[in-house]
């Protein structure tokens, strides 16, 4: 880091902005706060005071020269790119980016199975065509969670032309694997390695969190500083870090897919979250871990489930609660929601609690939270079976092209129906967003049971028709 991390250009820009009280003739209609709905306006006012746009001395998030490229500069600093920019659409936005930039139509490209939707959005859109690779079966999380070097090996030695290989490290549960080797291995075949890192922006802060992606080299990362930092939800930073990935492109493909009308008090939210981590010291950090050992501990007093426990390749700021003793993830979860406890997520038979860079969780509420939790879940019914995640091939292609889907007709069958058809829809339980059944993949009857099994344990989908049945092509 050689620049002043003290510095947060943009944020003081939108905070002298507003003391000066200038009169707007320009959008946002709110006028810097002074027209809106009475209903919200004492809790929007002093958000809305910054709300500005592209008037002169705000710099331009396309075409950056000013305020937005200086705090960009930082960020890279700090983060140890080449060049960072600022995503005003999430993560989403960076993985179509970086997607479109790197994969022409026909390239194909390996791809993490159980990667988020926007990876296969991106792929889609790019007309890319994918090999997936499924990671393997891991004890200690219950999951497919690890990608191994020599997967990654065996599938560039199969498919000799891959343009890119794209990976999500950490998985959602925060837990990571050797990416590194597998970073060095692409790289002598030459190929980028783009990473979804939307989870692991505070990796940055040093041990004990795992080391992060850009630390590993790889070529292109993207990071939702809204999830694991203190920022705004939808604000996200994509690092290029590459002689194999051109940053003019993907700035090219950035102002595509984001609005032309970017958000400043989200984007003066990257500038704080990144001035937020390099104020975090060592200290703070033990605290930080202390806190949760606490909380893991009261957690550990829950009659429903196991915690897992956390190793160098956990982040420790998540939690995972394996859930036990013939209820589903999604029952568990309801009882937590109803005393009070919102997790992040919950499965068939996991529950994934996360925590932020503090310590202000009220431990002794959540003792007695606790002890009423476990009281509820006494009287509740208990299930025959709960089955977790399902198997994926090992190395997988879809059986049509995206190009030739696009050429297809569809139509509604009922589950039993779609077996052995292949799929024209995606069906994505939401949260994680992770794909089942992905466009393009050919339906089975182990996809049958096992989303028949989370309808009726209350899972949440992303699908309209879940109960009806699937579009397939015809
Ligand atoms: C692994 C992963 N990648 C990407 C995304 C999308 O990120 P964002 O919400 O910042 O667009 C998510 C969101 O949950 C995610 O879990």
């Amino acid at each position: 880091m050689d620049m002043d991390q003290n510095q947060t250009p943009l944020y003081d820009a939108l905070a002298a902005f507003k003391k000066r009280r200038l009169d707007s003739f320009h959008v946002p209609g709110h006028k810097n706060g002074k027209i809106f709905s009475k209903r919200g306006k004492d809790d929007y006012q002093s958000i809305l005071e910054m709300d500005v746009t592209e008037i002169t001395g705000m710099d331009d998030l396309h075409a950056p020269d000013g305020i937005i490229k200086h705090s960009q500069q930082l960020a890279a600093d700090f983060f140890g790119s080449d060049q960072t920019f600022f995503l005003i659409n999430g993560t989403t936005a960076g993985n179509l980016a970086m997607i479109l930039t790197v994969c022409s139509p026909g390239d194909q490209v390996l791809v993490q199975r159980n990667s988020h939707k926007s990876i296969m959005n991106g792929l889609e859109l790019a007309g890319a065509k994918p090999v997936f690779l499924s990671p393997e079966f891991e004890k200690e999380t219950n999951r497919y969670s690890k990608v191994s070097p020599i997967a990654v090996e065996e599938a560039i030695r199969c498919y000799p032309d891959l343009k890119a290989i794209i990976l999500t490290y950490p998985d959602y549960f925060g837990r990571v694997y050797d990416l590194e080797t597998i970073i060095r291995i692409s790289h002598v075949h030459q190929i980028p390695v783009m990473v979804d890192e939307a989870h692991g922006v505070h990796f940055h802060l040093g041990g004990p969190f795992p080391s992060p992606a850009l630390a590993s080299d790889a070529d292109v990362v993207v990071q939702s500083a809204h999830k694991m930092a203190p920022a705004m939800t939808m604000a996200s930073y994509l690092h290029v870090n590459s002689s194999m990935v051109d940053a003019d492109t993907i700035r090219h493909y950035l102002q595509i897919v984001q609005s032309s009308s970017p958000s400043y008090p989200l984007m003066a939210s990257l500038d704080l979250a990144r001035h937020f981590l390099t104020t975090i010291k060592s200290e703070d950090i033990e605290h930080i871990i202390q806190t949760i050992q606490q909380i893991r501990r009261i957690f550990a007093e829950g009659i429903g489930w196991k915690v897992l426990p956390s190793s160098s390749l956990d982040d420790p700021l998540k939690i995972t609660l394996q859930v036990r003793g013939g209820w589903s993830g999604f029952d568990v979860a309801k009882i937590l929601e109803g005393s009070g406890i919102y997790p992040e997520l919950a499965t068939s038979d996991q529950i994934l609690l996360i925590l932020g860079l503090g310590t202000d969780v009220d431990q002794e509420k959540l003792a007695n939270e606790m002890k009423e939790i476990n009281d509820q879940l006494k009287i509740l019914p208990r299930r025959d079976t709960i089955k977790g995640s399902i198997a994926f091939p090992h190395i997988k292609e879809l059986v049509f092209s995206y190009m030739d889907m696009k050429a297809k007709k569809s139509i509604l069958v009922n589950w039993e129906e779609a077996v052995g058809k292949v799929a024209a829809q995606s069906v994505i339980p939401y949260p994680p967003g992770i794909p089942l059944i992905m466009k393009g993949e050919q339906i089975t009857r182990d996809h049958l049971h096992h989303i028949e099994e989370l309808v009726q344990q209350g899972a949440t989908f992303q699908n309209d028709h879940v109960h009806e049945g699937l579009f397939v092509f015809i």
